[in-house]
């Protein structure tokens, strides 16, 4: 094997090392919401949620989305709700904008209360 065809396969490993690294890290920022982004959420949550369910989502145009409206209503149904909205209401789908891992943690979030606190 002539040195040029080593350095050639040495050039295309390493591009491809970086390759899987750099998509690698994509998908675990997927699977992980950032600090910075948890906050971005909440902050959609008390303004844009928060236009209809009221700003401490106390309800308003939308029913109220305090732990105690919620109870019974499983994580799967409230992702459900907000990721595809309701026909026929004024809730609108969220999927062009929130992922569905994000729309999940929101749904955690709102369960456990911890989105209005006073
Ligand atoms: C334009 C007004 C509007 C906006 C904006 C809105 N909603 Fe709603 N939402 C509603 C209405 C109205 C309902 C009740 C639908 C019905 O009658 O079943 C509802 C229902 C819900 C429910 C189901 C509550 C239950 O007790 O079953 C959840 C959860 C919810 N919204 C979450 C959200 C979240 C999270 C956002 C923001 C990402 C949001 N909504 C933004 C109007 C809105």
């Amino acid at each position: 094997m002539n040195s040029s065809i080593i350095k050639r396969t040495c050039r295309i490993t390493a591009i491809m090392a970086v390759f899987f690294i750099l998509t690698n890290q994509s998908y675990a920022s997927e699977e992980f919401l950032s600090n910075i982004r948890k906050a971005q959420l909440i902050h959609i949550v008390k303004q844009d949620c928060g236009s209809c369910h009221g700003m401490t989502l106390k309800g308003g145009l939308g029913p109220a989305l305090l732990p105690e409206n919620l109870e019974g209503k499983p994580i799967l149904f409230l992702q459900n709700t907000i990721l595809y909205g309701r026909t026929g209401t004024a809730m609108p789908p969220w999927k062009p904008l929130l992922t569905e891992q994000e729309v999940l943690w929101i749904s955690q979030q709102l369960k456990a209360g911890k989105i209005a606190e006073p």
